[in-house]
């Protein structure tokens, strides 16, 4: 491979999703750099979360391309997609409450190793399933004094990181994070920066955010996004001097 290319993990081209007579997401093309964390920025109704959905295939596009790794999987539908090696983050509605937060770690492992519920399986893989859950909730800085808590239990921004620890359990290509840090406070908002940032080069990333403290200290490229168009993409300092963006987004007090 030529080492003055960047090596393309998700690549969409002209994704289209119209809800009547509006177009959410106007022939959308965006490419995601390997180990790169990309932002997606824009004012709210802009059509970041439609996109987030025809990426993730939790919403068919009317029309458009996408492909993931060099394959086409356009017509892949959400679980395919998955298993591919694109992953989202779905807010706290994938963490199993009632459950701890060890053993709801144990389950996303024992879900992406492809090892099924059974009553009978040996002990060695109970013993590797239980170390890499352990591997995982140290990478995500989950303190051991809480893994015996029920999940529901947790602060809010510990259920962040919980969620964020469940998608990083299948070691996904890309993780798609739709607003991670909503409804947190200044410091959980922190930690969750330092962890994402943590993540950097181990998996490819798009963040949609409004927090633009985060967005400019992780983002290594940007994309703006305006009445389902994407108007501009770049380096943080590119989209800070960009003219277009000032106007539409940021405004003058990002600048
Ligand atoms: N299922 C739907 N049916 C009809 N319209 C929809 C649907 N989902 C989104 N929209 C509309 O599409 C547009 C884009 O919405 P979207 O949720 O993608 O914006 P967003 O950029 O994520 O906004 P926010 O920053 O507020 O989260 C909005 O006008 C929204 O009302
Ligand atoms: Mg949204």
């Amino acid at each position: 491979m030529n080492a003055t290319v960047p090596d393309i993990v998700l690549e969409a081209k002209q994704l289209t999703k119209r809800y009547g007579a509006l177009v959410a997401c106007d022939q959308v093309s965006l490419s995601l750099r390997s180990g790169e964390i990309h932002a997606l920025i824009g004012p709210n109704g802009a059509g970041k979360s439609t996109l987030i959905h025809l990426l993730s295939g939790s919403v068919a596009a009317d029309s458009g391309r996408l492909s993931l790794k060099g394959h086409d999987v356009t017509r892949s539908g959400l679980h395919q997609r998955v298993a591919a090696g694109l992953s989202r983050s779905y807010q706290i509605t994938n963490i199993f409450k009632q459950l701890t937060v060890f053993e709801n770690l144990l389950l996303a492992v024992q879900a992406s190793s492809g090892s099924s519920f059974s009553f009978w399986h040996p002990r060695s893989q109970d013993k590797a399933l239980s170390e890499a859950a352990e591997r995982l909730a140290q990478d995500c800085a989950i303190s051991p004094e809480s893994w015996r808590a029920a999940a529901g239990t947790l602060p809010h921004g510990e259920q962040r990181k919980l969620e964020f620890a469940l998608a990083l359990a299948s070691k996904p290509s890309v993780l798609l994070l739709d607003e991670p840090m909503a409804g947190m406070g200044p410091d959980e908002t922190l930690k969750l920066t330092e962890l994402i940032a943590s993540m950097r080069g181990r998996t490819t990333m798009l963040l949609v955010e409004h927090d633009m403290q985060a967005v400019f200290r992780l983002a290594d490229r940007l994309s703006v996004l305006v009445y389902g168009r994407i108007i501009a993409t770049g380096t943080p300092e590119e989209i800070r001097n960009h003219a277009g963006v000032r106007e539409a987004y940021l405004g003058e007090e990002h600048a």
